[in-house]
């Protein structure tokens, strides 16, 4: 059997053409089944877990492993299902065989579930500046490309993405612009008001932090793209308690404060989210 590293070598060395040096901007090569690097001597090797780190310099992430493991227990519970619907009835406009990077991909479960229902064939990519989560990305799922990165100097190709997703993560619109292919579309998450709403109440009773508007991210992303389409998404499940830990850890508002939380009082759980579509 093949060992992470050695499939995901396999993967990186298929798709290089994806990406080009964040130092220089050369295309990159592979060597030995374990190094990409440019021609300009910039080199990045293949983690034993099947990452590569490609930033170009140190920063500190706000996320931790602890955050990561949250996320993925929480997401790994469906509460995101209609989500992949829409944005997989948008992905299968562009094509049977599309390439895909998720940018601020985390601990990796949307992009891996999303790869999983698109009916054709998704040639992913994931990116994020916290290692910790590009770690548990890679240990977990062995089919995408899973990078450190930053956004801001991303080791990406021009023009090679028929997608790129931003899944309630800090965009860079320039950068999008640039790695997307013609006709490639931007698929942007972001929370609607009624986002995790139950959650909101309980930490924010009576404050007008009760209150979200994305509107200004939306008339931002409406000024950046061109035929830019929004669909909001919602839906409530339930959830089991142990979950509910986790959710509010996972999000700022929860951070330290879950201790004090009386998770009986939480069964259900409403996911709301506002889906950008441009090109
Ligand atoms: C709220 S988390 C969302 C993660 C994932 N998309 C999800 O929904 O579970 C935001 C993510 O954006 C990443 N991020 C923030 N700035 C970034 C940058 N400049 N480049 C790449 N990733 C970044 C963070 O490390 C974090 O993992
Ligand atoms: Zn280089």
């Amino acid at each position: 059997m093949l060992s992470k590293k050695q499939m995901s070598a396999n993967l990186f060395q298929r798709y290089l053409a994806l990406f080009s040096c964040p130092h220089c901007g050369q295309p990159i090569l592979m060597k030995e089944q374990k190094t990409l690097y440019c021609e300009n001597n910039h080199s990045f090797d293949l983690a034993k877990q099947g990452y590569v780190n490609m930033l170009t310099h140190a920063v500190n992430s706000m996320y931790d492993q602890s955050l990561f493991e949250a996320r993925k227990q929480v997401i790994d519970a469906m509460l995101y299902a209609h989500m992949y619907d829409e944005i997989v009835d948008n992905l299968n406009l562009l094509g049977d065989v599309i390439q895909v990077l998720d940018t601020g991909c985390g601990e990796g479960t949307h992009l891996h579930k999303l790869q999983k229902q698109f009916p054709g064939e998704m040639i992913a990519s994931g990116i994020d500046i916290a290692k910790e989560g590009i770690i548990a990305a890679a240990k977990n799922y062995t089919n995408s490309m899973w990078i450190v990165g930053d956004l801001a100097k991303s080791p990406y190709a021009s023009s090679s993405f028929d997608a790129i997703l931003n899944i309630l993560s800090p965009a860079n619109y320039d950068e999008f612009k640039r790695l997307l292919k013609p006709g490639g579309k931007v698929i942007k998450v972001v929370p609607q008001s009624d986002y995790l709403k139950e959650l909101r109440e309980h930490f924010y009773a009576d404050s007008d932090k009760e209150e979200y508007s994305n509107e200004r991210t939306v008339q931002r992303f409406k000024e950046s793209f061109e035929h830019v389409e929004v669909k909001r998404v919602t839906a409530t499940r339930e959830i089991s308690p142990e979950l509910i830990p986790l959710l509010a850890h996972m999000t700022p508002m929860g951070w330290h404060q879950e201790q004090k939380m009386d998770t009986a009082k939480f069964t259900h759980i409403t996911i709301d989210v506002d889906i950008l579509i441009g090109k």
